[in-house]
């Protein structure tokens, strides 16, 4: 199987559906497993712009490598100094950058920094907020359905409704939250935020002492016209989270 753009096809020129062992032409493929390689599949000119042209020379050390596991190793750094720089490029404000396996990954290592840079243990959180399925992730979910059964979760994530700036500054009144973590745009019912929401939030967390952290795993990485989301409302979030569609650069 292969995939060039929008389309999987066989390299045999035969091509696979689900459920299915062969169709009649390419398989146009609009959701790209789950949304994660929305930049396309395979696409040679994003790799190389994002790599640096580097991924062609990784993926020929791993094939002609006997012994190589510490040039492998090399390569594989080189091309995250490239990413690192690629990114910080494009969000000048922030000046560092954990990769992670998931998106899921990314929020729980965001929960972990804003609990240990601020000293503070409270996470607030929206309704219909959807940031993963792990542990800490989960306990910021703001949908039942995904939580029932699964409880007690981490302590003192404190739920509120998205686009309510009155119930943003009660829940920070106390001076005991770490981390506001909000979608730009939420994904579960795709709702939009008011128009001053976004910039105001981070404004009420900056005067409480909270991180303000964007969750752009569905809508970073120019998936909403702008590199970020928060962009379209000029906000400059403390931490980014990108994942999924990053994948684009690895597929090939
Ligand atoms: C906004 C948001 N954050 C986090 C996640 C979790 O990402 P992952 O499934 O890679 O763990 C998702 C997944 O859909 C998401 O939409």
């Amino acid at each position: 199987m292969r995939g060039r753009g929008g389309v999987l096809a066989e390299e045999t020129g035969k091509v696979r559906g689900i459920g299915k062992t062969e169709l009649l032409g390419d398989l146009l493929d609009r959701l790209r497993g789950e949304n994660q390689l929305s930049l396309g599949l395979g696409e040679q000119a994003l790799t190389d712009q994002m790599t640096g042209g580097h991924a062609g020379r990784a993926f020929d050390v791993i094939v002609e490598s006997t012994d190589g596991h510490a040039e492998f190793f090399c390569i594989e750094a080189e091309l995250m100094f490239t990413a690192e720089e690629f990114v910080l490029k494009q969000v000048p404000y922030l000046d560092k950058v954990l990769f992670a396996n998931s998106g899921g990954e990314a929020v729980e290592a965001a929960m972990k920094f804003a609990r240990a840079a601020t000293g503070r243990s409270g996470i607030v959180y929206c309704d219909h907020a959807f940031h993963g399925v792990s542990y800490g992730a989960l306990s910021i979910n703001g949908d039942e359905a995904f939580r029932s059964g699964f409880g007690p979760f981490v302590p003192d994530c404190v739920r509120i409704p998205f686009n309510d700036l009155v119930a943003l500054e009660q829940a920070l009144n106390g001076g005991t939250v770490a981390a506001f973590i909000v979608e730009p745009i939420q994904g579960k019912g795709v709702n939009m935020p008011a128009v001053s929401y976004l910039k105001n939030a981070a404004a009420l967390c900056r005067r409480h002492g909270t991180l303000f952290i964007a969750d752009e795993v569905q809508t970073g990485l120019g998936r909403t016209g702008r590199f970020l989301a928060v962009e379209h409302w000029n906000v400059e979030p403390d931490m980014v989270l990108l994942s999924k569609h990053c994948q684009a650069v690895t597929c090939r």
